[in-house]
Parts: structure tokens; sequence; C-alpha cells
């Protein structure tokens, strides 16, 4: 699929380095968009998209750690500056970094996976809201099914995070609508990337496959195709919403 009017724009994209952020640059650079490949500590994995966006446009490697206000703010401003604006930023990175239920969790555990996934995407946005203002841009943010049906078990946290970003989503839509900047979410279900390579058995990734109605976990490249409709004109009138990307795992009416 071509979205026409996502050739040259500028898309910075968080998390970049492997999984779904990776996927989504690539995707993106088939577009024609100059891309910004955000890494934390998998350099290897970022060159390697890198490598991939440069086979059908360009871009730039971005180091950071992503729950720090300085750095985010430093490598949004690098983009920009190299880029000459943003376009469209997806937040993407994030992590469960642990499995740890509410009855043993440390509060350090759960302090970093709200830093990770939650403050994150509060620095990203606001060091890119001057440019997307600029661009009358979009944002698209990467959420969970975990934040609709609690996550499984020691996910809780997380999916108390990820709620937090479906939430932050509607009101960051409304509070920037009126300079024209749209957010969305796009929440993957059961997907295929190193983060259940670490996080799941491969018993339980078998076993989740099983029982999803499309018969299959989800590709980085699935949930990818989302994130560049609800980043394209295509979706130009829909903002504070979400796709869930589940193959059917977790419906809501
Ligand atoms: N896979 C799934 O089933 C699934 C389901 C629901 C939601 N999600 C969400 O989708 C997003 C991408 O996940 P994925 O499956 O693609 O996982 P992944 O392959 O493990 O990729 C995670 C990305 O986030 C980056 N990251 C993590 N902590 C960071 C930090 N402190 N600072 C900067 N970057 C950091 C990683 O960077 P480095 O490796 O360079 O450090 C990596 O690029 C995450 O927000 C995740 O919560 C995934």
């Amino acid at each position: 699929m071509i979205y026409e009017d996502l050739k040259s724009r500028k898309v910075l994209i968080t998390g970049a380095s492997s999984g779904i952020g990776s996927a989504t640059a690539v995707m993106f650079s088939d577009q024609g968009c100059f891309v910004g490949v955000h890494y934390f500590r998998t350099k290897e994995g970022a060159e390697q998209t890198l490598e991939q966006v440069k086979k059908s446009s360009d871009g730039l490697l971005l180091q950071a750690d992503i729950r720090d206000e300085k750095q985010v703010h430093k490598m949004v401003e690098q983009f920009a500056k190299e880029a000459g604006g943003i376009d469209v930023l997806v937040n993407n990175a994030g992590s469960l970094i642990d499995r740890q239920p509410f009855e043993t969790a440390t509060v350090r555990y759960h302090d970093d996976v709200y830093a990770t996934n939650v403050r994150s995407i509060l620095l990203a946005t606001r060091a890119a809201l001057p440019y997307l203002k600029e661009s009358r841009g979009n944002i698209v943010n990467i959420g969970s099914v975990a934040g609709h049906h609690g996550g499984g078990v020691g996910s809780g946290i997380y999916a108390g995070a990820k709620a937090a970003v479906a939430t932050e989503t509607i009101a960051m839509a409304m509070e920037f609508a009126p300079y024209g900047i749209r957010v969305n979410s796009v929440l993957p279900g059961f997907i295929e990337t190193r983060f259940h390579e670490r996080f799941s058995s491969a018993q339980r990734r078998k076993e989740v496959a099983e029982r999803t109605p499309l018969g299959r976990n989800g590709t980085a490249e699935d949930v990818a195709k989302a994130v560049l409709f609800l980043a394209s004109d295509a979706a130009g009138f829909i903002t504070g919403e979400y796709i869930a990307v589940n193959g059917g795992l977790y419906m809501r009416a």
C-alpha cells in the first residue's frame, strides 16, 4: 500500500532498533520518508534498521535513554535539525522489563515501567511539539491490549502503564487538536518480537497462537501497517482513536 502523502515526510520513531519500531521504520522508508531510527542499547540492531531504510530512502541514527529528559530533548532536536522538521512522531519505545506480580514487585520496578512506557511519551512528545505545530503533523503512540485486559501473570504493572498510554492519547488528542495535530494509538496484541523471546516461553507463544481467532501470533509488520495508516492522510479525520492489532484475541464492542 502506497500513501502518496507520506512521501518525503520526516518521521521519528523511538525504539527502532528492534521489533515493531524497526519494521515501522522500514515501512515508512518504503513510502519515501526520512526516518529517525532511535535506539538505546541495541546499536547493532539500529544500524541494521538504518541499512534497510537506506535501501529505499534515507534516515538517521539517534541514541537516547527514553526515560531521561535531557537525552530525549537532545535527540529530538538533533533529528529536527538534520531532517528539517518533524511531521510524524511514533512513540514506540517501551518494555515489560521484567515479570513482577503486584504482591512482590519492587517500587523501583514499578517506577521504571512507568518511566519507560509513560514518561517516555511525555518527554518525546513535548520535545517534538514545536515542530509538530509547525507541520500540523501527527503522533502515533504504541500502547498494548494489556491496557484493556490487565495483562498476564507478572505484567499487571506494565498493563497499567499501557492503560495510561491509551488515556493520555485521548487527552493529548484533545489538547493538540487546536494545533491541527492528530494523536492516535496502536494496541498490539501478541506480536512475535524480541519482547516475547525474552518474556514468554515457546509453549506460551504456541498456546496463544492456537487460541487466536486468526490462528497465529502477530508480526511487527502487522503493527507497522496500522501505524502507517494512522500517520497518513487516509486517517486525516481520525484523532484520539486506537487500532487494536491482535488477530481477534481480545475483541471489544
Ligand atoms: N511484542 C508484543 O507482543 C507487544 C505487545 C503490546 C505492546 N508492545 C509494545 O510495542 C513496543 C515495541 O515492542 P517490541 O515488541 O518491538 O519490543 P522490542 O523488540 O524489545 O523493542 C523495544 C524497543 O524499545 C526500546 N527501549 C526499551 N527501553 C528503552 C529505553 N529506556 N530507552 C530507549 N529505548 C528503549 C528498545 O531499544 P534498545 O533495544 O536499543 O535498548 C527497542 O528498540 C513497546 O512499547 C511494547 O511495549 C509489544
